[in-house]
């Protein structure tokens, strides 16, 4: 029995056909046929051409229903306004994947057309890749079916671009750096296969080992966060994401007819599903190719041997830098290097042999570190001297890469003159992990053991939050009689009860009897605040006084409010004041949570005032959040350390942001009519007293719409 799914065609297919295909070895669709043929494809070639004829000596079939075998894929290289009767005839044919190469739709405004193809491919039984694309490449199915350079070599890295020119560079960059391709997909205009499909192969598919992905614009990001979550835990994730910068979303935004999201955004969900995410393409593939053949570590703890001093402290930084841990058992080190190198030398980690050191002092410090099975990661760096003979320093590497590279990860790092490049670039062609540069090694150690911490990690479950959903639509509701898309601070109230938000003790009043009442009822200090749906910018107008510790204080308070407003809008309809307990002081910090346009539901956190005005120092999940995603937030912010308390000072209620993290996260998740719902500020007190939601802002759609 056929137990494989529709995506398993995509990259095993039986049949191939290239419609378009064509003699003139200058057009792609001739080039699409050349790199099927070279590659060796086992399956069936149908070239497809109106023409006829014969190229690279296959028969050249007039049209689809002319073929006799099944076909599986089919690869379209004609022109735009030709391609939709193509589909049509792919669905007669029963193909399983239209993958079209052509661009001219939505990437140039076109999208009608794009909309009209996959509408059709999908009624039909068919799924999309592209347009735009350049094709794919599955090692699985020996398939070259791009118009790239050919020569890539089969291998264990996976790569799905959302570009095509980079893709197509990355091609001849895998094959200069010796860098073996399991598969390479190009999802140009993600019209309907996009990222999510692909992973869904890819995580099962054994051959791959590491997953490295270039994206533009996120479309179905609550699907891909939910796949990545998965796939992560399974195999290594690298991702490059350009629109980094303002100027680069922006750019990116009108290269792909998808919006880049905001990179911090993307950044934090990233982090949470155990993606890593490389700066540029060159970090990007020095950890693919590291990862590719890198055993699991046993353990957090490197060890650094090296021949000069200098190398070693910026290896150490390197490892502070990317999260490498050193190993720091002194009594061990020594016992494990004192016999074993020059007296001169310091056995401390890094375990530096001094520029004296012969070769022969390097290669018994270098196998006595590999042979510790304690020390979990090797880091050997190497200066170049007159002591070394150059030549046979890189059959030392070699043998003593070859006898432990299952045993342990393992990186050198070689610094000197031509010669000893010439040994980095030949090693490294050889697949072995030596580095000119200290930091490059030392990032993809760490990226290893990022990747490391994440594998095998229990699934998360988002915290189950009961909400009453009928109640917190209720109050929407009854706002929207008035035409309104935001709540007052009353409803709020109401709908921080609903979430079972711990907010400051607030009495509406009416008038100046009612307010002093209420004063009297909440106990003093107090804070008053004029409640009108006319002035949503309550400060501005005059209409807030704090501190107010006396009935005095609220009836001259409560005058002064009143002339301020009436000044400030002479027809504004005020409803009363609202008299709320004071708080006391504590950490103020902002939590939120919205729908976010690539993510879906997502929660933000930060400390208040300037550090996230300023500093923009916040972190974000995609909702709804387990427990250990939200302290995960919670500790992703650079202010974090205030949290846990500084210069004495207790710790704070991590637990109650915490709290009200999973809650916030539940409510947007479930309430997809909630756009915004931000609380500034919510006070932290010290670890068990409590959070305080001192403001609760909610905007929502005014009608109401499953969206
Ligand atoms: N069925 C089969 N073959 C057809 C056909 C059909 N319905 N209609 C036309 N053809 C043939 C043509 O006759 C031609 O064959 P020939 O060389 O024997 O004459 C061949 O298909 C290609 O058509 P042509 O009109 O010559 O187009 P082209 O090769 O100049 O351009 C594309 C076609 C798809 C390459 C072009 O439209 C395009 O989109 N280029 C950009 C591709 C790209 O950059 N993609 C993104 C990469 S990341």
């Amino acid at each position: 029995m056929d137990t494989r799914t529709d995506i398993d065609y995509l990259f095993e297919p039986r049949g191939v056909a290239v419609i378009g295909a064509s003699q003139n070895s200058a057009k792609i669709g001739y080039q699409v046929v050349e790199n099927i043929v070279q590659r060796g494809y086992k399956g069936r070639i149908y070239p497809i051409n109106p023409k006829g004829g014969e190229v690279l000596g296959l028969k050249i079939y007039p049209d689809l229903s002319a073929v006799e075998g099944d076909v599986d894929i089919a690869v379209i290289t004609i022109p735009a306004r030709f391609v939709f009767d193509a589909v049509k005839e792919c669905a007669a044919k029963h193909v399983k994947h239209v993958l079209i190469i052509t661009s001219g739709f939505s990437e140039v405004g076109n999208a009608e057309e794009e909309r009209k193809i996959v509408a059709y491919a999908r009624e039909h039984g068919m799924r999309v890749l592209g347009p735009n694309i350049f094709g794919i490449y599955s090692a699985a199915a020996s398939l070259d079916a791009t118009f790239g350079p050919g020569g890539i070599l089969p291998g264990r890295v996976a790569i799905i671009t959302q570009s095509g020119a980079l893709g197509i560079a990355m091609i001849g960059k895998t094959a200069a750096e010796s860098l073996g391709l399991s598969a390479l997909v190009s999802i140009g205009n993600k019209s309907d296969i996009d990222e999510s499909d692909v992973l869904e192969y890819l995580t099962r598919d054994e051959a791959t080992k590491v997953i490295l992905m270039y994206i533009e614009g996120v479309k179905h990001g609550s699907r891909l966060v939910g796949m990545l979550k998965e796939v992560a835990r399974k195999k290594h994730v690298i991702v490059i994401k350009s629109g980094r910068s303002r100027r680069g979303a922006m750019a990116a935004a009108s290269h792909t007819g998808s919006l880049a999201g905001a990179d911090e955004i993307f950044d934090s969900i990233m982090r949470q599903c155990g993606v890593l995410r490389a700066e540029n393409v060159q970090d990007a593939f020095n950890w693919a190719h590291f990862l590719a053949d890198a055993p699991l570590p046993k353990g957090k703890e490197s060890v650094i041997v090296t021949n000069g001093g200098g190398i070693g402290v910026l290896a150490t930084d390197a490892c502070e830098k990317y999260g490498v841990d050193l190993y720091d058992n002194q009594a061990v080190l020594k016992d494990t290097f004192a016999p074993v190198m020059p007296s001169f030398g310091s056995s401390k980690n890094p375990v530096d042999l001094t520029g004296q050191a012969t070769a022969e002092d390097y290669k018994r410090s270098l196998e006595a570190m590999l042979a510790n099975d304690d020390m979990h990661a090797a880091i050997a760096l190497y200066c170049e001297t007159a002591l070394f003979d150059t030549d046979s320093f890189a059959d030392l590497l070699r043998v003593e890469y070859q006898h432990y590279k299952e045993k342990k990860p393992i990186i050198f790092s070689l610094f000197g003159g031509e010669k000893l490049e010439a040994i980095v670039r030949k090693l490294r062609a050889e697949g072995i992990p030596v580095f000119s540069d200290v930091y490059d090694g030392i990032s993809s150690l760490g990226a290893l053991y990022r990747s490391w911490r994440n594998l095998n990690a229990p699934a998360e479950v988002a915290e189950d939050v009961q909400i009453d959903v009928a109640a917190a639509e209720a109050i929407l509701d009854r706002a929207r009689e008035e035409k309104r898309g935001f709540l007052l601070a009353n409803e709020a109230q109401q709908m921080a009860k609903v979430l079972g938000l711990s907010m400051p003790r607030s009495i509406l009043a009416s008038n100046l009897d009612e307010a002093v009442r209420a004063a009297r009822t909440i106990g003093y200090p107090v804070v008053m605040k004029v409640v009108s749906k006319d002035i949503i910018h309550k400060s501005d107008a005059g209409g807030v006084a704090l501190d107010l510790v006396s009935e005095k204080e609220v009836i001259d308070a409560y005058q002064a409010i009143m002339r301020s407003c009436r000044a400030y809008k002479a027809d504004a309809l005020i409803q009363g004041v609202e008299v709320v307990e004071m708080v006391k002081p504590g950490v103020e910090t902002i939590i939120g949570a919205r729908q976010d346009a690539s993510f879906g539901p997502i929660v933000m956190f930060g400390l208040g005032g300037i550090y996230v005005e300023v500093m923009k120092d916040v972190a974000f999940r995609a909702a709804p959040i387990s427990r250990r995603e939200a302290h995960a937030m919670v500790s992703d912010i650079r202010s974090y350390p205030l949290l846990l308390g500084v210069r004495g000072e207790k710790r704070k209620d991590i637990d109650g942001i915490v709290d009200v993290a999973i809650k916030l996260g539940a409510v947007v998740d479930k309430c997809r009519d909630i756009t915004d719902i931000e609380i500034n500020p919510l006070v932290v007190y010290e670890h068990g007293q409590g959070v305080k939601a001192v403001d609760v802002r909610i905007l929502f759609q005014t009608t109401r719409e499953v969206r």
